[in-house]
């Protein structure tokens, strides 16, 4: 298996673009609302993103009937993670945010994929395994297969650069496998690129706030260990009074906190928020008990959040415009794909191509 550079530093670098071409890819389910969590792990550099290369941000929703899904919900989500990224400033000027069933290259290309990756390589996928537990044999066929469309939908756009979950790195190291073997299988050694991983760095992880062990998750079924971006204020100042501490206080370094997975969470959003370090944090509320800390966060979290989710509930409340928005970028993405498709099937050698 090929190895994974985590280096974040890496966009805009030429040398390691391909053929001059940056270009990232990201894929986020449409299933339940996103959280403080996605916004300040991915949404807030998206924002960044857009502005120094390509990106195509696509909502996943092949990937999500993988599990049965509600028709009325499967809409209702995707609409409202459209609504999320726009509101937090995703420009849909600049970058390419849709909805993966509207671009057909997507299956047409998961379907040359598949018969280039071997079943060995879906096998060793551990994510299949966690969700499958002992009940493999009931899981559909699309849910084994998850992986090869992931490596499709980022290959479509030759896209060099994907932001993902460290509980991604072995799809995308199996995308960089099936890259690799279709270029070696029809002699084609540039056909595509490598794609490399920007895993978040360490700190980047935001913590469920019940428990300092887990991430915060979408799925977890405590809604108070999350702040969604949909949640009140009155919510978000209720979350972190519950959210779990001990019985110190706001140490003075960073040191200090270690083994304090909680506060070093705590600390880690506002610091995130506030775009200071967590020292910055630290040397402010030295000495203070949670008492004064909570309170104080909770204020951060609503000025950075409550124009977000004013602006989210603008834009769902007219659908038929986040419709106009997801097909104007699904056009972009095709023009982009088709060509490539195009040259992909030239190679595998289909009479008409
Ligand atoms: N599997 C990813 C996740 O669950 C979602 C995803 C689908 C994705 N296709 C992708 C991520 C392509 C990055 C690139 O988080």
């Amino acid at each position: 298996m090929n190895d994974i550079k985590t280096d974040t530093s890496v966009l805009n670098t030429p040398e390691r673009s391909y053929k001059g071409q940056d270009r990232v890819f990201s894929g986020v389910q449409p299933s339940g609302t996103l959280h403080l969590g996605n916004y300040l792990g991915a949404l807030k550099k998206f924002v960044k993103m857009q502005d120094q290369m390509e990106c195509l941000f696509c909502i996943v929703d092949l990937h999500a009937i993988t599990v049965w899904q509600d028709p009325k919900l499967l809409r209702q989500q995707t609409h409202e993670i459209t609504a999320a990224y726009l509101a937090s400033g995703v420009d849909p000027k600049k970058a390419i945010v849709y909805n993966q069933s509207r671009v057909r290259a997507h299956t047409e290309l998961a379907w040359y994929f598949n018969c280039v990756a071997r079943l060995g390589w879906l096998n060793r996928m551990t994510q299949f395994k966690d969700k499958a537990g002992k009940n493999s044999e009931r899981m559909s066929v699309g849910l084994y297969d998850y992986p090869v469309l992931q490596a499709a939908d980022i290959l479509a756009f030759k896209a060099t650069h994907v932001p993902v979950g460290e509980d991604q790195r072995q799809h995308l190291e199996l995308s960089r496998d099936i890259a690799a073997k279709f270029n070696h299988d029809f002699d084609a050694p540039d056909f595509f690129p490598l794609p490399e991983a920007l895993v978040q760095g360490p700190g980047a992880k935001i913590l469920s706030l019940r428990d300092g062990s887990k991430k915060m998750s979408k799925s977890d079924p405590s809604d108070n260990s999350r702040i969604n971006l949909t949640d009140s204020a009155d919510d978000i100042a209720k979350k972190f009074k519950k959210a779990k501490t001990d019985a110190g206080v706001i140490p003075e370094t960073v040191k200090e906190m270690e083994g304090r997975l909680e506060v070093k969470n705590l600390v880690g959003i506002f610091a995130a928020l506030t775009e200071r370090t967590d020292q910055d944090i630290l040397t402010e509320y030295a000495g203070q008990g949670f008492g004064v800390f909570k309170p104080a966060l909770a204020d951060v979290a609503v000025e950075k959040l409550e124009p977000i989710t004013n602006l989210m509930r603008r834009y769902l409340a007219d659908p038929d415009e986040l419709d106009r928005i997801l097909a104007a970028a699904a056009d972009r993405a095709t023009e982009i794909a088709e060509p490539i498709l195009a040259d992909v099937r030239k190679t595998i050698g289909f009479s008409g191509a």
